[in-house]
């Protein structure tokens, strides 16, 4: 690792890795002052072994597009402190996983893995379900205007309604839905006072590394048992498809076959709730941008795009070098770490106009990269998209105004944040 002028103020590397400065406005005045002084610079905070910031739009789809230079399972693919690194390598016998999901798979393991569902969440087969989906947009709908002009749109509406929805394409019976909404907060925010109490974010050793652990053997139980009885009753569903699939001939390895499922119930359900709720908190601050809404209901499409732009709730994932190499002018060695800061590159002001701004009807020759790139581009883009324009539909044709009823607050994390309470106050009409 050649670190000459690369190194990061220490102030500046601390706040990457404090899961509080994700949920204020540090994390984005970070990513500005990194992308107009050091784009690509080397953090060191204490605790974590030293890597690479990558903050603009160019080098993050350099390095997601480039997935043999660049794996995902050489080292941890999420941010983890070294105490937590050492207490997964010690569980394991030396691998920096306790999990295998389609995340933490490269090359071919992760091609045949991938292509087994793959057809699955495309749009053609998706438009099949979406009569389905929208009954259950619109019976979130009612619930939500049945309280009497008021809810806490995160709590009441936008963390169950993705759950719902992702429940159903993998076959999980409703009466999980509490288990699922706990189990998935404790994977994405250990580190959040509120949603992992018992955790706590007093920097204790390896608190990342026992929190994913009891959180993947309660999940690991639950879709063993799943799996078992759809490899007996297949139905028309992911946990049939996979439990019953093979690659080269063979079963899946029971820990790829349980990481499809985590992979699918905890990307499927955090990220998708942070967009529609951080896109009813931008509504409710922008009544003109409510207003064109509702006056050109066609530009549902593009503001859902805006809105996963302008959250980019899955803030960082890393990638570790697999030969000597170069991005963004710094010579990056064979084994070192990366950290991608998608949400810096969704704001980055050399590729959109006026990045800080919440356009409904934002175009232009760039897309958002809030989906990532590359051989794992985010497998559920479509289905994401399509039910967030289904409940803006169901929603927005039958309220009149939305607005603040109290201060917003945001989950506490440094891979998938996005807020925690939103309360609201509507008009029907
Ligand atoms: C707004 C909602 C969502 C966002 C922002 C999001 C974001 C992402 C990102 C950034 C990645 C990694 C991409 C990369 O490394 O290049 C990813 C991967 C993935 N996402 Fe999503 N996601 C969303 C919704 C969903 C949904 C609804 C599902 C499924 C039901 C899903 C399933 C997956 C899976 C399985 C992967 C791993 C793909 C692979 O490694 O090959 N995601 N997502």
């Amino acid at each position: 690792m050649t670190t000459t002028g690369a190194r990061l103020p220490p102030h500046i590397a601390r706040i990457l890795v404090d899961p509080a400065a994700y949920a204020d406005a540090r994390i984005h005045e970070t990513y500005r002052w990194l992308r107009e002084h050091q784009p690509l610079g080397l953090a060191e905070p204490a605790g974590y072994d030293p890597f690479w910031v990558v903050t603009r739009y160019a080098d993050l789809l350099h390095v997601s597009r480039n997935n043999d230079l660049f794996h995902n399972g050489d080292r941890a693919p999420v941010i983890v402190d070294k105490a937590s690194d050492d207490l997964i390598r010690a569980m394991t016998g030396g691998s920096p996983h306790l999990i295998r999901t389609l995340i933490h798979l490269d090359a071919a393991d992760h091609s045949k893995a991938r292509t087994l569902a793959q057809m699955w969440f495309m749009p053609a087969n998706l438009k099949k379900m979406e009569d389905r989906i929208r009954e259950l947009a619109r019976a979130t709908v009612d619930r939500m205007l049945s309280r009497d002009g008021r809810c806490d749109f995160v709590n009441d509406v936008a963390l169950h309604y993705p759950l719902r929805v992702v429940m159903k394409t993998l076959g999980m019976p409703e009466a999980d839905e509490l288990l699922m909404l706990k189990l998935t907060q404790e994977i994405f925010s250990p580190l959040d006072p509120d949603l992992a109490p018992k955790l706590g974010n007093d920097g204790a050793v390896a608190v990342l590394a026992q929190a994913f652990q009891s959180t993947v053997q309660v999940f690991g139980e639950y879709f063993g048992k799943l799996s078992a009885e759809r490899r007996a009753n297949p139905r028309d569903d992911i946990i049939s498809l996979i439990a019953n699939a093979r690659i080269d001939g063979k079963p899946l390895p029971p820990e790829v076959e349980m990481g499809y499922y985590i992979v699918i119930a905890a990307a499927g359900h955090d990220t998708t709730s942070s967009s529609t709720a951080g896109a009813v908190w931008a509504l409710c601050e922008r009544p003109d941008q409510f207003a064109k809404l509702k006056q050109s209901p066609a530009l549902i499409s593009s503001m859902v795009d805006e809105a996963i732009r302008w959250t980019t709730p899955v803030k960082t994932f890393m990638r570790t070098a697999t030969a000597d190499t170069e991005v963004g002018g710094q010579h990056i060695a064979k084994g070192d770490w990366l950290m991608l800061c998608y949400a810096s590159a969704n704001r980055d002001e050399s590729v959109f106009k006026r990045p800080y701004e919440f356009r409904v009807d934002r175009s232009g020759p760039t897309r958002h990269i809030a989906f990532g790139f590359g051989a794992h581009v985010c497998l559920g883009q479509h289905l994401a998209r399509l039910e967030m324009r289904l409940l803006f539909e169901e929603l927005l044709t039958r309220i009149k105004s939305i607005s603040l009823d109290g201060t917003p607050t945001m989950t506490q994390a440094m891979f998938v944040n996005g807020p925690k309470t939103l309360p609201v106050r509507f008009e029907l009409g």
